[in-house]
């Protein structure tokens, strides 16, 4: 079937804002009575000692975020790699690991070779997958489909925010197989997760104040994305938004890590967007931000009502995001990112949908 716009400028803002509705399809398909409901034939995460991901582009920022949801909730050791450096370095696999791809296309040529490399030497091949009929959700034991229907906009939205929504419920199914969540405590998780629709519904309330914000990015050369814990891999997915569709130089680093380098290049004619809820790491990501603030940066902090609150004077900009709870922060944040690239974008005049040089599935090597 022919997919339009809906009524939107562009696919891409199309895609933005039905994530509400798709994150609410998706968790009627995952969500039982009293669990997640994995397609058959599942898989026993008691069984498994280790989690192998491996992606490319936006994709592998999901990886990346998924890896602080299995390694802290549920405990189990992930390690994750981009597809096209992954079968080159001969990565052991031993007995005992489990190899989870993900890819919206299921058909990007080096996580489809990432995926064959791991036949016959993982004990299980997972697959989160967009399009169900796909190569790599074909060669899988296990392919879970993300439900977020046709994406047309080669910038990826909606299919990183219901990859995520996937691998948090596949890390909530592993923490409760390693006994890691009681029932109490794994049913209270999953009563967090149908609070994710409202809350995405109102994170797409900032968007006349991206819009104002990105009037100020598009002037800029060079832009840096902060972020701690599980918001670092965001400021990689907003880096990455930013580049593809503006143009724009953009770089993520973690917060921690200004001090080694990227501090270096932070002047007035620099933004630098931090992503920040109120969580256990705040004060960490507040005195980075000052160590900016005292060179001249301009911060663009995006994060809730508290931390809006406690960042102090000399914060350039503020997106004020609905507070959640912790493990929900990296899905919701995901739209200030898409936001603030679209209307970057926008402001630009670059063509949103079909961005230069880039393609929806790279199916080459
Ligand atoms: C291309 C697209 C990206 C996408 C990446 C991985 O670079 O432009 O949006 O994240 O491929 O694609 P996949 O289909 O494997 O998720």
């Amino acid at each position: 079937a022919q997919v339009d716009k809906g009524g939107h400028r562009h696919f891409m803002a199309k895609e933005i804002a039905e994530q509400p509705a798709r994150l609410t399809d998706l968790l009627g398909a995952y969500m039982g009575k009293d669990g997640v409901e994995l397609p058959a034939p599942g898989i026993d995460f008691a069984a498994i000692e280790r989690l192998t991901m491996v992606a490319c582009g936006t994709a592998f920022y999901a990886c990346l975020t998924a890896k602080y949801w299995f390694e802290q909730i549920a405990g189990l050791p992930v390690e994750v790699d981009v597809a096209s450096e992954f079968r080159y370095r001969e990565p052991p696999i031993g007995a005992g690991t489990a190899a989870l791809f993900v890819s919206q296309s299921g058909e990007t040529a080096d996580t489809l070779a990432a995926l064959r490399y791991c036949r016959g030497k993982a004990d299980r091949i997972l697959s989160v997958v967009n399009v169900a009929e796909s190569s790599i959700a074909r060669e899988s034991d296990l392919a879970l489909p993300i439900h977020a229907g046709p994406e047309i906009g080669v910038a990826s939205t909606k299919a990183f925010s219901c990859q995520l929504t996937v691998l948090l419920l596949l890390a909530l199914d592993a923490a409760r197989a390693r006994g890691r969540l009681d029932d109490a405590a794994f049913a209270a998780r999953l009563d967090e997760l149908r609070t994710l629709p409202g809350l995405m519904n109102q994170a797409l309330g900032i968007d006349d104040a991206a819009h104002a914000i990105s009037a100020r990015l598009a002037e800029a050369r060079d832009i840096l994305f902060l972020g701690r814990g599980r918001m670092y891999p965001l400021a990689h997915e907003g880096a990455l938004k930013l580049k593809e569709i503006s143009y724009i130089h953009a770089e993520a680093y973690a917060s921690g890590e200004l001090k080694h380098g990227p501090i270096a290049l932070i002047d007035k004619s620099v933004p630098v967007i931090v992503m920040a809820p109120r969580d256990e790491l705040f004060d960490k990501s507040v005195s980075n931000m000052q160590e900016v603030m005292a060179r001249g940066g301009k911060v663009v902090l995006i994060t809730d009502a508290a931390g809006a609150d406690e960042a102090g004077d000399g914060v350039w900009q503020v997106l004020r995001l609905p507070a959640c709870p912790p493990a929900l922060a990296p899905i919701l944040y995901a739209v200030p990112a898409q936001l603030l690239a679209y209307h970057t974008a926008l402001a630009k005049g670059t063509d949103v949908d079909q961005p230069r040089n880039l393609a929806k599935s790279v199916t080459v090597e």
